[in-house]
């Protein structure tokens, strides 16, 4: 079983406990503001949500870790990895992402928790290369790009909204972790 520790966080699998608190942080219109359409999700989806994220998990040994806060033991969202399907001009890329609730914004848990993941897809997977798709003008995101080194590479545009992202990328050979 994957468990990261980083001084205030564990990122691990997910358990069905985390539903609820998940499909809060996807119910808030705030949270989901650069994500897709921006379009808010319910309790059915993030079920469905979850399986999927588990069963990348199994398949290609990572995944999304669900962030709980050691202090408090609460879920304070997700960051991890995936292939990002949706974009088919970048389904042979691993990308990193991140999803906090509001009230964990501030605090510095998404970069710990993006540090601590890009450890991992380097030492544990051996991936040499993780990039990160944003829409533009996702600042908060830009903001922990930035901190993570991570370089901007092109902008695309995309496929079923038309919007444009940027795609930035790091070499993890030469990841200062
Ligand atoms: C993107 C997102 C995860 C960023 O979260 P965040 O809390 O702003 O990011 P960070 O973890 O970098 O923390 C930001 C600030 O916390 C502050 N902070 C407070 N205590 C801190 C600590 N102990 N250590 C580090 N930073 C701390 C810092 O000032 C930092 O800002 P700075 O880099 O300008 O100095 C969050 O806005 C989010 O979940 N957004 C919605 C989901 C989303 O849009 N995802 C993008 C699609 S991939």
């Amino acid at each position: 079983m994957i468990e990261i520790r980083t001084p205030r966080l564990l990122l691990r699998r997910w358990r069905d406990d985390d539903l609820v608190p998940m499909a809060d942080i996807n119910a808030d219109p705030q949270v989901m503001r650069w994500i897709d359409d921006g379009s808010v999700r319910d309790l059915e989806y993030t079920a469905e949500a979850i399986e999927r994220w588990e069963e990348e998990w199994d398949d290609e040994g990572f995944g999304l870790f669900a962030v709980e806060l050691l202090a408090s033991g609460e879920l304070a969202g997700f960051t991890g990895l995936s292939v990002p399907e949706s974009l088919p001009e970048l389904a042979a890329e691993v990308a990193i992402s991140w999803r906090l609730g509001s009230q964990f914004w501030g605090q510095g848990y998404a970069s710990e928790a993006a540090h601590a993941t890009l450890e991992f897809a380097l030492q544990d997977r051996g991936l040499d290369r993780v990039i990160s798709v944003v829409r533009i003008g996702d600042e908060a995101s830009e903001n922990v790009i930035r901190k993570l080194g991570m370089a901007l590479e092109r902008e695309i545009e995309h496929p079923v909204y038309g919007f444009p992202l940027h795609v930035h990328a790091i070499d993890l050979t030469e990841f200062d972790g």
